[in-house]
């Protein structure tokens, strides 16, 4: 790979610039945090899983008729995508309550939401990530109307094209995120879809194959991982 210049180290992926005015190279790390960042732990092998994941999923997606940034996948544990103009908005659909909704609003866990949740919250580290309604993103000017509209459509349509799949290979999808951005006044999915991102419980056992196990201390994350990824086809 030729010349490279960090732009962005998040907390998990390092963005580079590489010399192209529509492309970025992102870097999966072996970081993972919590609680805001406020854990932090190095789990080997977590770039290449989380890499792996991510190019998968985002190919099925394309397959599927969504548009995303991603391009092509170049090392074990980076993907050239198309440079997004990212807003600052995290979509969250939930076909459970775990998480968030279980402390926010008093749900007990794992009750079934059909038809699934949406919530939009702003993505601002310093304020903690809060939960906002649609007015609210109207009033700081985030996004249009039109766009807050397809950005939902968008990641209902992801849930209709995922939740299927997981369950085929006896997961049953819980929650996830997704980040979208501009690309030549175009919105596509961008950021990424891992076990990072998303809650994935084994329909039988009621086992926890996600990011919860680092959050809450369960141990074995990247086993698991791991497992989830070669019961999915992916590793
Ligand atoms: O914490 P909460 O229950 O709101 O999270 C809902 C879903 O969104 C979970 O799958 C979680 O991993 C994901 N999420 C994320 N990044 C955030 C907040 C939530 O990937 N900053």
């Amino acid at each position: 790979m030729s010349e490279r210049l960090a732009l962005y180290k998040g907390k998990s992926k390092t963005v580079y610039d590489i010399g192209k005015p529509s492309e970025l190279l992102v870097e999966f790390r072996n970081d993972a945090t919590g609680g805001n960042g406020a854990k932090h732990a190095v789990l080997e092998e977590k770039g290449r899983v989380n890499c792996a994941f991510d190019a998968f999923i985002m190919a099925m997606l394309a397959e599927n008729g969504i548009k995303t940034h991603w391009l092509k996948k170049v090392s074990d544990t980076e993907i050239v995508v198309r440079r997004l103009d990212m807003l600052p908005i995290e979509c969250i659909v939930r076909n459970r309550a775990a998480g968030g909704i279980c402390k926010r609003l008093g749900i007990e866990r794992g009750r079934v939401f059909a038809p699934p949740i949406f919530e939009f919250f702003l993505k601002d580290d310093s304020l903690g990530d809060p939960i906002i309604t649609e007015d609210h993103i109207f009033m700081m000017q985030l996004a249009s109307k039109e766009n807050l509209a397809s950005m939902k459509v968008l990641t209902h349509r992801v849930n209709n094209i995922l939740k299927p799949f997981f369950a085929k290979a006896g997961f049953d999808l819980v929650d996830f995120k997704l980040e979208f951005g501009y690309y030549q006044g175009e919105l596509l999915l961008g950021d990424e879809f891992t076990l990072d991102g998303c809650r994935l419980w084994d329909i039988q056992s009621g086992e926890i194959y996600d990011k919860d196990r680092f959050r809450l201390d369960l141990g074995d994350v990247i086993q698991f991982y791991k497992k989830a990824s070669t019961r999915l086809g992916i590793l």
